[in-house]
């Protein structure tokens, strides 16, 4: 075979080379072009070939070798180009956002309100879920046979003594009163339990706000007033309280508050069954047997307590009328409340 054959056999071999990334491509560039390459060598046998044959393969080798030096670089190109054909993605597009949880409405309306007490100098105390009888019961002026006990259905885990779930946030005052002295200006947000019938109205467990203040001359003038800063806070400036005399045992006097109706803006509504009024908490003086039962001097100073439920503040700021949708963890419904942060 003479130096020309196998000038054209080499570039029949290649037209016909591939490579799929630049690692295969690297092995032919090295395979042909370097210096101990095919193309290469071409040019060392060139010097043998005898004289009159130079003039017709001089040129035939310079050709083979710009056409290898094409070849390879059009199938870099291809790599190139290739690579971002792979991918398939659009460099210009936005990242797609992670998608974000939401704060509970519960937890976002129990921050509302123990921001607002915050105004007012309260800071939260917590206690446990899982309490003795006489922080919820007997410490709060609950006698034995007090009917207020079996008002409210409690959920005992044992009994004498008596192991139970909390049935109000009330027995956090308690627990702090019995290791503080006044002045004390607490706010105690947590869930309690009670033993009822699952329906859209009632539920087994749910949650309470306490709120707490005692300390010298404390007066019911002193109560009225932050509830209406509350009110007014909570529900906007237009509105107006009003309390009716009502009976707790661990409070005398004791009263429950009611606000205009926010929906209908007092004028009476299906809400407010066209009374103009609703009932959201229950509030009073501390009565001195609870000061005196958690070691605090009923003589020296006074005070007042109030507690409201969660939930229905929560179904009067945003209507949720099931209250079972508040654990139900459906990411729909709790979508809703993304943009109230
Ligand atoms: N503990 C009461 C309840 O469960 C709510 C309550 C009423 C708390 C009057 C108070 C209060 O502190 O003064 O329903």
């Amino acid at each position: 075979m003479t130096l020309l054959d196998e000038i054209r056999q080499l570039r029949e071999e290649l037209s016909k080379i591939k490579a799929e990334n630049a690692e295969e491509l690297e092995k032919l560039r090295i395979k042909y072009l370097s210096k101990k390459g095919a193309v290469s060598d071409m040019f060392n046998r060139f010097r043998s070939v005898p004289a009159d044959m130079k003039r017709q393969v001089g040129p035939a080798i310079n050709e083979l070798k710009s056409f290898a030096t094409d070849q390879i670089n059009s199938i870099r190109e291809a790599i190139a180009n290739k690579t971002d054909d792979d991918l398939d993605i659009d460099l210009t597009r936005t990242a797609s956002p992670l998608p974000l949880g939401t704060r509970h409405p519960l937890s976002l309306v129990r921050n509302e309100i123990v921001e607002i007490f915050s105004r007012l100098g309260f800071t939260i105390a917590e206690g446990p879920e899982i309490e003795d009888d006489w922080h919820v019961f007997s410490s709060l002026n609950f006698a034995d046979d007090h009917p207020a006990r079996d008002m409210q259905d409690t959920f005992f885990i044992a009994r004498n003594p008596d192991v139970l779930l909390r049935t109000h946030t009330s027995s956090v005052q308690s627990r702090v009163m019995e290791h503080t002295q006044p002045p004390i200006r607490i706010i105690c947000p947590g869930r309690v339990y009670r033993n009822e019938a699952i329906s859209a109205r009632a539920h087994c467990f749910f949650h309470q706000i306490e709120a707490l203040y005692v300390d010298k001359d404390v007066t019911f003038a002193d109560l009225r007033q932050a509830l209406h800063y509350f009110a007014q806070e909570m529900f906007g400036q237009n509105t107006k309280i009003r309390l009716r005399p009502s009976y707790f045992p661990f409070t005398e006097p004791s009263a429950e508050m009611d606000i205009s109706c926010n929906i209908c803006g007092g004028k009476g509504c299906s809400f407010c069954k066209g009374t103009g009024w609703v009932e959201i908490l229950g509030c009073g003086m501390v009565d001195p047997n609870v000061l005196d039962a958690c070691g605090i001097d009923s003589k020296i100073y006074s005070g007042y307590a109030l507690g409201m439920g969660v939930e229905r503040i929560t179904n009067l700021k945003y209507r949720v009328k099931d209250l079972r949708m508040f654990s139900e963890n459906d990411t729909r419904f709790l979508d809703e409340f993304k943009s109230a942060h």
